[in-house]
């Protein structure tokens, strides 16, 4: 009996220092501490022991009890302060500086949100766009001198980088069909040279609307409440003729200035009006190419600079700086 006591003594003390993990150390003190460990089984044999016996062996196991469980713990103890070394610790006082949002992403989710309020799906369309979602399916025919309006990148793969957001409505249509109200906010790119008013990578939002009997008045009412909510002030809006292959037809929406109230001043060159959007009814061309028919439903869309809006309403000057990384200028905002 005492040697198989000082066997297991020895193996478990052995067994002990290979104790890494939790689980190490909870099947160790199974398999030597348990109700089938060997100790277990021994210490059956005391019913059969005289009393001297007993008396010897009772506070022996108990000992031995003691002294394995103490000596695992210990094992488990180290392993336990290790991790710690290495492991998060949620106690320590947070740097209070979490970062902020970008000024075009707050503009692009106001925006949006307030779409999604009067019903607008909000999707997502490529950066990486095709010829002919970007230029034919919007009714701008190959050589059409209206693709030189757009200074395009064009990539090795025989896509291109989209040039405005406009693709989205056209991948809109082929989904849903009519009747649809979507809009996309995302990146657009344009090879500019870059100056304080024009980058190459900019963002838009796109929107568009197809029902039957839809007009210029739902555009007028559409722009007119979502800049109300952007700008948190009451906003004209007034409508003049713009090209756009893709409308007809087509419009420049100006907005009365929101740093002068219409007034006059340096930002809108003492007009009283910003111009803020392209917009018109969709082309029946248009419609048609995505498998609507022009007959039965109409359709506004318009395109909306995010990058010049975010400048506004931030009173921005310069748009490099949107795009620099310079997290001096672009914390100010510490929207979180
Ligand atoms: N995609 C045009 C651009 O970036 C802007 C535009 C004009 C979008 C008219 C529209 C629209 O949806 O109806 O130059």
């Amino acid at each position: 009996m005492k040697e198989e006591l000082k066997n297991l003594i020895e193996s478990a003390s052995l067994e002990a220092k290979t104790i890494e993990t939790e689980n190490d150390y909870l099947n160790i003190k199974s398999k030597y501490l348990g109700k089938k460990s060997k100790l277990s089984d021994l210490m059956k044999n005391l019913k059969d022991m005289t009393s001297d016996e007993k008396k010897q062996y009772g506070p022996l196991f108990n000992k031995i009890k003691k002294d394995l469980e103490s000596l695992f713990v210990k094992y488990y103890d180290n392993v336990l302060n290790k991790e710690e070394k290495i492991t998060f610790d949620p106690t320590i006082p947070v740097n209070e500086e979490k970062g902020s949002l970008h000024p075009v992403t707050i503009i692009a989710k106001e925006v949006t949100d307030v779409l999604k309020n009067i019903g607008f799906m909000v999707l997502e369309g490529p950066e990486m766009e095709s010829e002919y979602y970007n230029f034919t399916a919007l009714n701008v025919a190959e050589n059409h001198p209206a693709r030189d309006m757009q200074d395009t990148y064009w990539l090795d793969n025989g896509l291109l980088l989209r040039t405005h957001t406009s693709p989205v409505q056209v991948r809109a249509m082929e989904k849903y069909g009519a009747p649809i109200k979507m809009c996309a906010a995302g990146r657009t790119y344009r090879n500019e040279d870059l100056d304080a008013s024009h980058e190459n990578t900019f963002f838009q939002v796109e929107g568009m609307v197809i029902d039957k009997n839809i007009s210029i008045s739902n555009v007028i009412y559409v722009m007119k409440g979502m800049l109300r909510e952007v700008f948190n002030q009451d906003v004209e809006v007034r409508l003049r003729p713009g090209f756009f292959p893709f409308v007809e037809p087509g419009f420049e929406l100006d907005c009365s200035c929101t740093i002068c109230g219409g007034k006059g001043c340096q930002t809108c060159k003492n007009t009283g009006w910003i111009e803020l959007c392209p917009c018109g009814m969709i082309h029946p061309n248009v419609l048609q190419m995505s498998g609507i028919d022009p007959e039965e439903y109409s359709g506004f869309a318009f395109g909306l600079g995010l990058t010049r809006l975010a400048m506004m309403k931030y009173k921005i000057k310069d748009i490099r700086v949107l795009n620099s990384g310079n997290l001096r200028f672009l914390e100010q905002f510490n929207v979180r």
